[in-house]
C-alpha cells in the first residue's frame, strides 16, 4: 500500500504589518489586553484590492512546489480550505488554478468549509486520493484574507484584533517508505454549536436555524410569498449584521478540551505517546490554547511551534505557514514525528500525526 508524504511545503504573509496600537487607534481595545488574552502582537493584512486569498495562495503553492521539485503543470488536484474566499462561488480552488496558469490539464478542485480544521480536513482528503493510487501530486492550500471582512467598530473588537491574513501550502506526493508519511488523519465534527462562532449573512438561511432554536432574530427577511433579498436584506446592512461572530469563551473552553482529545486519538491509534512528538503545530487559535495544550500533554517548548505572537489567527492557512515556518527553521528532519491539530467553526476539530 502506498502512503502519502508531504514532499514540499510553502508560505505567504502579505508584507504590511498590523500592530495591536495600530487597532487600538481606530477600536476601543489596548495592546495589553490584546496580548494578555491572546499573545499576539502583530498580524498581517494583505494588500487591498491587489491581493485575495488565492493570489496570496498561488505564493505559497509555488514555493511548495518548487521544494517538491515538481513543476505546478504536474498537480493532479487541488483541494484548497478557506473560509473567506474571493468569490461565494466558484470556489478558491479554481482561482488558484487559473493563478497557476495550470487549467489546461483540467485537474480538479476542491474547495472545504471547514474553517480553523479546514487545512486538517483537507490533508485528508489529500491523503485518501494519494494512498489509493489515484493522484501522485496533490496540492493542499489553507488561506485566508481576513482582512477584507472584519468589523473594525468597537462591536467586532472581540473577533477583529485576532485574525490575519496569510496562505500555507503543501505537496502531498505518494511514497512506498512504509516509514515515512501520513500515519494517521482524524475528523471530527458536531454541529450543535454551529452558530456559537460563524459568519451568518449573507447566507440562504431565512431565519430557519434560529426559528427552531426559539431564537426570535428579525433579519428584515421580505415576506415569504415575494422573491429576491434572500442571501443579505436592507436590515442586515442597516444593522451591520454581516460580520463573523464569537462567543469567545465558550469557544475557548470547547478548544481547551478537544485539542488534547484528538491529538491523544491519533497517538492512540498508531501506539505512540505525546513524548515522541518531535514537533507539534496547533491551529494558532490563542496562545492560551497552546500553551494549555502543551501543558496537558507534557511537552517542552521545543516540542510546540507558536507564531500567533506575529501573524494573530489565520485560520485554515495557521497549520500550513506553522509547519512550513517550523521546517524553514530547521525544527522539523526527516525521521521526526510531527503532530498537526486544530479546533474551530463548526465546531469541527481534527488532527494528523506525520512521520516526516
Ligand atoms: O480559531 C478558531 C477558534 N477560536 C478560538 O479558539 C478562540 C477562543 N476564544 C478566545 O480566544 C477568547 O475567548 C478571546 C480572545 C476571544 C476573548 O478573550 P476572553 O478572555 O475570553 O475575553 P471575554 O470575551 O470574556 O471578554 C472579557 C472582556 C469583556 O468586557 P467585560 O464584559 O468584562 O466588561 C469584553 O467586552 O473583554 C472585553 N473585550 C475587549 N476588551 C478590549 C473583548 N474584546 C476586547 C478587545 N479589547 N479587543
Amino acid at each position: 500500500m502506498l502512503r502519502s508524504k508531504i514532499a514540499g511545503v510553502g508560505y505567504y504573509v502579505p508584507e504590511r504589518v498590523v500592530t495591536n496600537d495600530e487597532l487600538s487607534q481606530i477600536m476601543d481595545t489596548t495592546d495589553e489586553w490584546i496580548q494578555e488574552r491572546t499573545g499576539i502582537q502583530t498580524r498581517h493584512y494583505g494588500k487591498k484590492h491587489e491581493e485575495t486569498t488565492s493570489s496570496m495562495a498561488a505564493i505559497a503553492a509555488k514555493i511548495a512546489c518548487e521544494r517538491a521539485k515538481i513543476a505546478p503543470e504536474e498537480v493532479d488536484f487541488i483541494v484548497f480550505a478557506t473560509l473567506s474566499p474571493d468569490y461565494y462561488f466558484p470556489g478558491c480552488g479554481v482561482l488558484l488554478q487559473r493563478e497557476l496558469g495550470i487549467t489546461s490539464r483540467e485537474a480538479g478542485a476542491l474547495d472545504i468549509r471547514n474553517q480553523c480544521s479546514g487545512f486538517l480536513y483537507a490533508l485528508s482528503v489529500a491523503d485518501q486520493f494519494v494512498k489509493t493510487g489515484m493522484y501522485k501530486n496533490v496540492l493542499v492550500v489553507g488561506a485566508e484574507m481576513h482582512s477584507m471582512g472584519l468589523d473594525f467598530s468597537d462591536r467586532g473588537r472581540n473577533v477583529s484584533v485576532i485574525f490575519g491574513d496569510g496562505a500555507g501550502a503543501v505537496i502531498v506526493q505518494a511514497t512506498d517508505n512504509q516509514k515515512q508519511g501520513i500515519l494517521t488523519t482524524k475528523l471530527h465534527s458536531d454541529g450543535t454549536y454551529a452558530e456559537k462562532l460563524a459568519f451568518i449573512n449573507p447566507g440562504a438561511h431565512g431565519g430557519y436555524h434560529f426559528k427552531k432554536m426559539g431564537e426570535e432574530r428579525d433579519f428584515g427577511y421580505p415576506p415569504a410569498d415575494t422573491y429576491g433579498e434572500i442571501f443579505i436584506t436592507p436590515k442586515m446592512i442597516a444593522d451591520g449584521d454581516y460580520y463573523p461572530n464569537m462567543e469567545g469563551p465558550f469557544v475557548f473552553k470547547m478548544a481547551v478540551q478537544k485539542f488534547p482529545e484528538v491529538i491523544m486519538e491519533a497517538l492512540e491509534d498508531v501506539g505512540l505517546q505525546p513524548s515522541d512528538i518531535n514537533m507539534l503545530i496547533p491551529h494558532q487559535a490563542n496562545l492560551r490554547i497552546s500553551q494549555f495544550v502543551q501543558r496537558k500533554l507534557g511537552l517542552s517548548d521545543d516540542q510546540v511551534w507558536n507564531n500567533i505572537q506575529r501573524f494573530g489567527n489565520t485560520t485554515a492557512a495557521s497549520v500550513p505557514i506553522a509547519l512550513c515556518e517550523a521546517w524553514e527553521a530547521g525544527k522539523i528532519k526527516e525521521g521526526d514525528l510531527v503532530c498537526l491539530a486544530a479546533f474551530g467553526s463548526g465546531f469541527t476539530w481534527a488532527s494528523a500525526l506525520i512521520r516526516w
